[in-house]
């Protein structure tokens, strides 16, 4: 299974909205055949296994098939694939050991349930905390139908985000930002509010590293993003989404579409800061938009803390002091200690900077 779950991994980046999956077959105590699902549409792992050992002229039969999530088993027009589970039955496949159950509804437990009436044995939960983390983002989506969100930052030792003047660039070092660049290449989308699109004109683009980029959203409630902004005149104009209050300038409103922009009203959040964010996942989500890393600013961070709508916190800390500026995070609503948000993490070294990371826990 652990071979299984190396397999998949290399599928990161590429898959979405269809699950990382890994599998290997086995057969008189050796692998036979082994695959992984390598982009959106391609074959499935459980069939890039059973043709590898076709290919070799080896029969599956008999054999067993770990596999990192349940075979899928349901048709739909915008399913690239056939069910793996009829494959699996069509070559006689004894055992089937499975990491994960598939959250989605329609296969959850339903593909576990067609192997074991044909007859095979089913054994499921092998590895299945490499599997929860591996495919975080899918589970996420799945079970909370919003997708998986990471917050971002990166201070300097006296927790300022941005200088007085509004410049950030650079806080980090070049290794840092390479990390970050190797994120936005996994994740299905980035996301930045307004201030920091005007202060910093970001690209929001790959190019430390290569990979494919994310979908870029600003939050911008009254569209005061300039006509000249770099993100317009990136590549893959359709890529770019503004989330925007439905009373915003309809004029305005046609000069980006002119860009290629995807434009979503929403409503605004009367009595705190822009638009409401549980609106904006919700039209995330219709996108299949199942994963979205945060990169500020302060009011965003706050925004997203503040409603307990993040999944994994990464803090980069700067040996830089400014003395002064944009503080990393802005008012919580929190008036004493007592109420402070409080971290379950780990700090480790990148480069000359401390990387805190920490996952939500529910309580
Ligand atoms: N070091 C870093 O990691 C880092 C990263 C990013 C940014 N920065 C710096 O941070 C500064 C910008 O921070 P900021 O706090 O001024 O601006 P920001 O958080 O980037 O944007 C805030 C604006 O986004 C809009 N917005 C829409 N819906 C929102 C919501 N639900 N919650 C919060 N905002 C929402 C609002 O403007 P509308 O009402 O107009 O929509 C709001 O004023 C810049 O100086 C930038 O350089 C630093």
């Amino acid at each position: 299974m652990k071979r299984a779950f190396a397999l998949a991994r290399r599928g990161e980046g590429k898959t979405s909205p269809n699950p990382m999956v890994g599998a290997v077959l086995v057969k008189d105590g050796r692998i036979i055949g082994e695959g992984w699902h390598r982009r959106h549409g391609a074959l499935h792992a459980e069939a890039e296994a059973v043709k590898a050992a076709l290919d070799q002229g080896i029969s599956p039969e008999a054999a067993d098939l770990y596999c990192t999530l349940e075979p899928c088993c349901f048709t739909a027009p915008e399913k690239h694939q056939p069910p793996c589970t009829g494959l699996i039955t069509k070559h006689g496949i004894k055992r089937v050991y499975i990491a994960n159950l598939d959250p989605n509804p329609k296969v959850s437990g339903k593909g576990v349930d067609i192997l074991t009436k044909a007859g095979i044995t089913v054994s499921t939960g092998l590895c299945a905390a490499m599997g929860e983390d591996l495919n975080r983002a899918f589970f996420t989506f799945h079970r909370l139908h919003r997708p998986y969100i990471h917050l971002k930052m990166a201070q300097t030792l006296d927790g300022r985000i941005a200088a007085p003047d509004g410049s950030s660039r650079w806080i980090t070092d070049e290794a840092a930002r390479r990390m970050v660049h190797r994120l936005r290449a996994c994740y299905d989308a980035v996301l930045v509010g307004s201030g920091t699109a005007l202060a910093d004109d970001p690209e929001l683009t790959v190019r430390l590293v290569k990979g494919r980029n994310p979908h870029r959203i600003i939050l911008d409630s009254h569209l005061a993003l300039p006509l000249t902004a770099k993100v317009l005149s990136a590549l893959e104009p359709e890529k770019n989404i503004i989330i925007h209050s439905d009373d915003a300038d309809e004029r305005k409103a046609g000069e980006l579409r002119s860009f290629g922009v995807k434009l979503i009203p929403v409503k605004k959040d009367h009595g705190k800061i822009g638009i409401s964010l549980h609106e904006v996942l919700k039209a995330l989500a219709e996108l299949r938009i199942q994963s979205v890393l945060v990169e500020g600013g302060a009011r965003v961070y706050s925004s997203f803390l503040r409603e307990g709508l993040w999944d994994r916190l990464w803090l980069f800390t700067a040996p830089i002091m400014i003395g002064g500026g944009v503080s990393a995070v802005a008012d919580l609503g929190l008036t004493s200690m007592g109420e402070a948000l409080r971290f379950n993490g780990t700090f480790r070294h990148v480069a000359q900077q401390t990387l805190f990371e920490a996952d939500r826990v529910d309580a």
